[in-house]
């Protein structure tokens, strides 16, 4: 059985087996006290191994942190404070051995930085164990709220030729040789898809196809990005969850956004009790707030407009001065969400010179209909709008950002044949993670971690 369910079981003389890694061992004079976890809960079960027990010193003995073992027993009312049950053990097998003198986890906190080194062994952390449970049970709720609001999944291409967000960060696919590419001047023409392929930097193009079909879908994928920045924000590959509707509008989007972010915060905080106390108490103090404020406080909304003039009158000095057209730092963004809002916020209509060419333009000519959310401690979590519905404007659009229309005749077809108003969103999972569980690096949020310089494991 899993730990977790003998955790919740009553005391009974019936066997049972629990299997798992060995946290810590104590020994006292008759018994030796071992905490064993099997990654099922954050708690351990502790088991009680006499020193009756066959072969004894040979086993028992010699466990240290990170053995592997099987044990059988019965479950008995524990006089320790914190659980209500132990495991008297009647037989335990030792699985796998862990030598101590060269395994990397000892009982001692570890940083995260020599963490990320053991990515293959840190999930036996309580952190990174209690922030996986979470992802796990995070990415469940995604799909439950898309279900329930009528939305269908779709899957959209991890191979691509178009560059969605039009900044040039698409990492190349190819199958040819460093010296192919090296010579000739068109070198893709002879490479397996005949042209430029790359990794996605976001579904959305594709899932607007499908959103002029079926109404609502979402897609849940991985993203690549090949931009060069080194923050404690940004990964190389991420997991990307992008909502796209007909017949929707800024507003709605918007509305959509606010719901989902405070729909997951509370699932969290309903379903995953025992890892975030963990994180409250260890990782970040200040995130059961945090957490509260979301899933209880509505989302203040601005204009892009307004968020310049209240941060050219706050009397902070930013290390990035501010002016109208320039795009919003993270400090920007934190100081709005953090100091003048203190709560989440929804801010909206960009220049359009800041955006990708697929943004609904505004009457003004300058800005177009863009929405980013803005969590305290985070920053940027969401970015959305209404997409571009006039065949026209897109068109000119395109041209301007010097894309080849040819490779996006299909993505303009979908606005000469029944085009109407769409709009979506794209939340960064692992920021969402971050935000749940108070991780100071997003490097600690996906178990093996991309960034520039590290694809190990
Ligand atoms: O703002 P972005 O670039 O928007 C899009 O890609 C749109 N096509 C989404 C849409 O409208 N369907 O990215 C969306 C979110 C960001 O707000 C951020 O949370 C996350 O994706 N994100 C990253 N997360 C981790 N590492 C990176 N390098 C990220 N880049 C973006
Ligand atoms: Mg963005």
């Amino acid at each position: 059985m899993l730990i977790k369910q003998l955790l919740h079981s009553e005391p009974s003389d019936q066997e049972v087996v629990a299997q798992g890694w060995v946290r810590t061992r104590r020994d006292a004079k008759d018994f030796s006290f071992i905490e064993l976890n099997d990654g099922s809960c954050l708690k351990s079960l502790q088991i009680l191994a006499s020193r009756n027990l066959a072969d004894f010193d040979e086993t028992v003995l010699k466990l240290s942190t990170g053995c592997a073992v099987r044990v059988t027993g019965k479950l008995t009312a524990s006089p320790a404070a914190g659980q209500a049950v132990e495991l008297t053990a009647g037989k335990l097998e030792v699985l796998g051995w862990a030598d101590p003198d060269t395994y990397p986890l000892q009982k001692k906190r570890h940083s995260f930085e020599f963490l990320r080194e053991i990515a293959h062994l840190r999930p036996r952390t309580n952190s990174l164990g209690a922030m996986l449970r979470v992802r796990s049970s995070l990415a469940m709720a995604v799909h439950r709220f898309f279900q329930e609001e009528g939305f269908f999944q779709v899957h959209t291409p991890v191979i691509t030729t178009s560059d969605c967000e039009g900044a040039g960060e698409m990492f190349t696919v190819t199958t040819l040789s460093g010296t192919q590419l090296a010579h000739g001047n068109e070198p893709f023409a002879g490479d397996f898809f005949g042209r430029r392929a790359g990794l996605t930097v976001s579904g959305q193009l594709e899932a607007e196809a499908l959103a002029l079909a079926l109404g609502r879908v979402y897609t849940f994928g991985p993203t690549f990005r090949a931009e060069n920045s080194n923050t404690s924000r940004h990964l190389a590959e991420f997991w990307m969850i992008e909502p796209e509707m007909a017949f929707c509008d800024l507003a709605e989007d918007a509305a959509l956004a606010e719901k989902f972010l405070r729909y997951l915060i509370r699932h969290t905080l309903d379903h995953c009790t025992d890892d975030l106390e963990l994180f409250g108490k260890f990782i970040d103090q200040g995130l059961p707030e945090r957490l509260a404020i979301v899933a209880g406080q509505e989302f203040a909304r601005i204009t892009y407009t307004e968020a310049v003039q209240i941060l050219s009158e706050a009397k902070v000095k930013f290390t990035f001065p501010v002016a109208w057209g320039i795009d919003l730092q993270s400090e920007h963004e934190r100081f709005l969400a953090e100091e003048v809002f203190k709560r989440p916020l929804i801010v909206t209509d960009y220049p359009a010179s800041l955006k990708p060419f697929y943004m609904r333009e505004n009457d003004d000519g300058r800005t177009v209909a863009a929405m980013d959310i803005l969590l305290p401690g985070i920053g940027e979590i969401i970015g959305g709008s209404q997409r571009e519905e006039r065949y026209e404007i897109l068109e000119r659009r395109m041209l301007a950002a010097g894309l080849d229309l040819d490779t996006y005749r299909w993505y303009l077809d979908l606005r000469r044949y029944g085009s109407v108003p769409h709009a979506g969103f794209g939340l960064g999972f692992e920021r969402l993670v971050q935000f749940v569980t108070g991780m100071a690096n997003i490097r600690e949020t996906i178990p093996f971690p991309r960034t520039p310089g590290h694809a190990e494991f």
